[in-house]
This record gives C-alpha cells, structure tokens and sequence, in this order.
C-alpha cells in the first residue's frame, strides 16, 4: 500500500465532514477585516478582506450611507476570501462596510458583522503632552492631554496602535483639549502614545496623529531592593555569627576531652 492512500482517505473524511457541517448549521457567518488595521491615512490603498466559505462563488461589499447599505461591488474571492481593494483613500471611503456570499448551494449568507474604516491625515495633528511629566514612578497619578487648534471637539488616545479611549474636549488656550487622567500609574502604562481629533458630525474622518509621546513608568520597588540586601547581609551576618559561636563550642568541648 502506498503511502499516499491514507492521506487521501483523510483528506477525503476531512472534506466530507466539513461540507456536512456546513450542511447542518448552514452558512457561516461572514468575517470582514482591514488588512493593516481600520485606521487608513488619506491617499493610501487599502484593501478589505471578507473571509467566508471555500465554496462561496460570489462576493459582495456594501457600504452603509444616509438612506441605508448600499451594494458597492463584487469581486471573486481566492480560497475562502473575497478581497476589495481602493487604491487611494479619500475621506469619501470612510464609513461603516459589511459584506456577504453567495454559497453554491445554499444562496447568500447572512451579512458579516459591521466594520468602521476611518480615515486619517484629514488635517493638522493634535499636541499630546504628559503632565507632571513624561517619567512618573508607579503609583503616581499622570495626565496625558490632547490638544489641537482646530475645531475637533473628540480626541482619541492610541497606545501602541491600539484604542485605549477617548474623550469629549473643552475649549482651552484658543483650541480644545481632552484630558486623560490616570490616578494609579503601572508598569502596564509604560509606552507609546499617540493622539487623534475628530468633528462629531465626522466621527470617521480623523486627523494626522499627534507625535509620539513615550511614557515611562520606572518601578517604585527598585528603592525596596535595598532594604530587601540589607536584610539578607543582616542574616547573612546572624548566620556567620551563629556557625563561629558552634565551631568554638565544639573546639572547647574538643579540647576538653581526656587523650
Ligand atoms: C496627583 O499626584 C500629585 C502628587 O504627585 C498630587 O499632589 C495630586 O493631588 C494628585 N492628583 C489627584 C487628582 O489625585
């Protein structure tokens, strides 16, 4: 028997169980995602990636707008994606998208969840500032402050690429700023902050991100490893104490013995 057979009986169960499984729960839902994340800046291409089923023929994005989704195109998958390229972002990209498939057999699937493409870079960047400082000990408290000149009344806080929060700006100094206020710094803090504006009434147009602020968090036990030596020195010096008192006893009774 050649090795080749087993592998094909496998693939062949494989294959099998997996259509019935389809079979049984209908279709699955579809996944949409932006490769390289959901923050595009302005002119970049970007590309949305509906994953769905090896069997789907068909694809389609739609894009949600003032009188409800509508069908922007379809385009043949590879594998078990369909992909959706733009070539160059305009604010007009940015949105809220879903998108579909249409199974060999069992028609359309049901849409995937909705999926909110921003655009950035639309204007002036934001300054973000650390107060008291940039380098807190851990335990202090630290207020990272969005400010822009512009007439954004949102700002959001990115750590790392990452949504930490965002927050609603009071008028300050002739532009808005948000405060973040974080009461009880730790080492979790330590990083890389960036910040962006938007208008409410464009909750998905965004501005240029701010310059990175990197926030340092040091230890606050690096001062208890002194205390911690001086406590083991201090045993340490019991323990040294205690073996040359036992070697003079046992000398002493050593020495008293009759020869
Ligand atoms: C933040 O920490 C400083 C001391 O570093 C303290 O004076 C201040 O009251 C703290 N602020 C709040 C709101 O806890």
């Amino acid at each position: 028997m050649t090795p080749a057979l087993p592998v094909l009986l496998c693939l062949g169960l494989c294959l099998c169980k997996r259509t019935r499984t389809e079979a049984a729960d209908g279709l699955h839902k579809p996944s949409l995602r932006v490769e390289n994340g959901p923050l595009v800046p302005q002119g970049r291409a970007v590309t949305l990636r509906c994953r769905g089923s090896w069997e789907a023929e068909e694809w389609w994005l739609e894009k949600r707008g003032g009188s409800g989704w509508s069908p922007m195109k379809s385009v043949r998958g590879a594998g078990n994606e369909g992909e959706f390229s733009l070539p160059s972002v305009t604010s007009n990209n940015a949105g809220t998208y879903r998108c579909f498939y249409r199974h060999s057999s069992y028609g359309w699937s049901e849409p995937s969840d909705p999926l909110k493409l921003v655009v950035t870079d639309l204007s002036a960047p934001p300054s973000l500032a650390a107060l008291p400082s940039s380098e807190v000990a851990s335990g202090q408290n630290v207020t990272l402050q969005c400010w822009s000149d512009w007439w954004y009344d949102w700002c959001v806080l990115y750590k790392e690429g990452e949504e930490i929060t965002r927050s609603w700006t009071r008028s300050y100094e002739g532009g808005r700023q948000a405060d973040f206020f974080f009461p009880v710094v730790n080492q979790t803090h330590d990083g890389t902050y960036r910040c962006y504006s938007f208008h409410s009434s464009s909750p998905n147009l965004w501005s240029s991100p701010s310059a990175p602020l990197v926030l340092r968090v040091s230890d606050a036990a690096a001062q208890d490893y002194t205390v911690g030596n001086l406590v083991r020195l201090i045993l340490a010096g019991f323990v040294f104490i205690l073996l040359g008192n036992l070697l003079v006893v046992h000398w002493k009774s050593f020495r008293g013995q009759p020869i």
